[in-house]
């Protein structure tokens, strides 16, 4: 690549990154005069402490990319539309979940979508309105997938499990081996070209890891012929807005393989 088209990759990508950022309400960015960074605490002086974990940017090797196939006997050679897997469902009483439970989510979007994202499972203001992806995480993922230019109608949003966990605490593993059947369905007749698992529940549910998010996060694994990527989960990406920039990152390597154009209108 020329030097010129390198720079202007690298403009477009800072240029994003920055809409990103304001499309998630911050408006200024903080900015240190070099004389200034003589006040820097050395290494070894103690600074604010860290919730979590700072996000590593390098990329994991190739040989840990994940290729998986469908669950083998789930499907008995058969696509089931959406409309029946959600009747099979029913007023499904296969695990505790529905035991809390006010509306079942079964997901939502374009049934033809290019681009799938796979959360964990619904939390309060999802099991109100039988939505995904609607309270605060929510509505960070709206912006995202609008700084990416496309709009919610255009992806289909998908959970693990369909009904929220109690005080929203992570799914128990017999929860999701009971729940992750559907979701397997619902990715079999989409067949997006790429599945977004947001957060480690949906990355262990579909890649059958324990590795972590950071090793995972940044490049394409695959599912059953969908490019996978995984990044870090909304409501991660509130708490803790080191994750933003990966995040961002995973979403431009998304963008790219889709044929997005990366910069937004
Ligand atoms: N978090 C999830 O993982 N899924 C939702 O639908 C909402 C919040």
């Amino acid at each position: 690549m020329s030097t010129d088209n390198e720079l202007k990759e690298i403009v477009n990508d800072l240029k994003n990154y920055l809409e990103f950022q304001q499309s998630m309400g911050i408006e200024t960015i903080p900015a240190q005069k070099l004389e200034a960074k003589q006040n820097t605490p050395e290494i070894s002086e103690k600074t604010e402490p860290r919730t979590e974990p700072m996000a590593k940017t390098t990329r994991p090797p190739d040989e840990d990319l994940i290729t998986i196939e469908e669950p083998a006997g789930l499907f008995d050679g058969k696509t089931m539309t959406l409309e029946e897997i959600r009747e099979e469902i029913g007023d499904c009483t296969r695990c505790q979940l529905h035991e809390g439970r006010t509306n079942l989510v079964f997901g939502d979007g374009n049934p033809k979508a290019r681009l799938m994202f796979v959360g964990e499972g619904p939390g309060r203001d999802e099991d109100m309105q039988g939505k995904p992806f609607v309270g605060r995480s929510g509505k960070l993922l709206t912006k995202i997938i609008e700084a990416m230019g496309l709009t919610r109608d255009q992806v289909y949003i998908g959970n693990v499990v369909k009904c929220r966990p109690p005080n929203n605490r992570t799914p128990e593993q017999n929860e999701m081996d009971t729940c992750e059947q559907f979701l397997f369905k619902q990715i079999r007749f989409i067949k997006p070209e790429v599945i977004v698992c947001l957060g480690a529940t949906a990355a262990k549910s579909i890649l059958k890891t324990k590795a972590s998010l950071g090793s995972l996060r940044g490049k394409f694994h695959s599912y059953s012929g969908s490019k996978l990527m995984v990044t870090y989960h909304p409501a991660a990406l509130l708490r803790n807005p080191n994750f933003k920039k990966p995040a961002w990152e995973d979403m431009q390597v998304v963008m790219k393989e889709l044929g997005l154009p990366l910069r937004k209108k």
